[in-house]
């Protein structure tokens, strides 16, 4: 595990399942965008060997998968955590931390220690998904779009709100930065960064036909989502993989009922 760097005082750390983007205030105090999916004392001695503080995080969202060292961080440094004010109660009901979110209060941009973070409101992962760019112009994407090669292997991509989520990726698309970083897992450039919107963008509206597929006739809601479900690939046996992979799969089904291709009648999907 390295600091690598990428661009004016933005650099990122590569750890097994992620990629932890950090900026650097001065020569030792940085700023890390989400922590990693797992708490690393590979991470910890690597900021103890190059003499680094993490003066802050500022979480693009809170699943546990982008929070993994906050507590160790703030032990450590009294590394101070961020996260846009729609995240933190979902955190409280699914873990227990023993540290201080500070609610972001502004929509738009962070300001630490005079370096101006400028933020982009993504929700559709999560409502409160945060795509925060460096002062350097590195955009870190958290979970709003997934690299292609994870994108590849994902079956069913987490989402609490598919069209919204479509939305945000295409405000992203908007923007105009040298590097994009994708938490899991990869560097874009910006034309890279454009086929990486149509391949999530694509993503989904396949899974949308697999969905349609599923629905010949009136179809019960349950078992629906399971053959939904299984017809997606998705193979786990965790069961907090399972809620997930369960609840973004009728996400979906409640998506295409919203827009009117299908009817809900007491436990029925019935076509329109
Ligand atoms: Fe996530």
């Amino acid at each position: 595990m390295k600091v690598e760097h990428l661009l004016g005082n933005t650099s990122y750390i590569e750890t097994p399942q992620a990629i932890i983007p950090v900026y650097f205030l001065t020569e030792k105090d940085v700023i890390f965008f989400d922590s990693g999916t797992e708490p690393s004392d590979e991470l910890m001695d690597l900021l103890e060997r190059e003499d680094l503080r993490v003066r802050a995080v500022v979480c693009t969202h809170l699943h546990p998968d982008h929070i993994a060292n906050n507590d160790a961080l703030v032990q450590r440094y009294g590394t101070e955590i961020f996260a846009h004010p729609m995240e933190i109660p979902a955190l409280h009901t699914r873990q227990a931390v023993s540290y201080f979110v500070a609610p972001i209060q502004s929509d738009e941009e962070l300001v630490i220690d005079g370096a101006k973070i400028r933020l982009l409101p993504t929700p559709g992962h999560t409502t409160g998904h945060l795509v925060c760019i460096t002062p350097d112009g590195v955009c870190c994407l958290g979970d709003a779009m997934m690299s292609k090669s994870v994108l590849d292997r994902a079956r069913m991509p987490y989402m609490e709100n598919v069209d919204r989520s479509i939305i945000s990726m295409e405000a992203v698309r908007q923007t105009d930065y040298p590097y994009y970083i994708a938490a899991h897992k990869g560097v874009a450039n910006r034309e890279e960064f454009q086929q990486l919107v149509d391949d999530n963008i694509q993503k989904e509206l396949d899974l949308y036909d697999l969905l349609r597929q599923k629905i010949p006739g009136p179809v019960d809601l349950e078992e629906l989502t399971s053959e939904f479900i299984r017809a997606s690939g998705v193979r786990s046996e965790k069961m907090v993989v399972q809620d997930y992979v369960r609840l973004t799969a009728k996400v979906r089904i409640y998506a295409l009922v919203h827009a009117g291709e299908y009817t809900l009648k007491k436990n029925l999907v019935v076509p329109v």
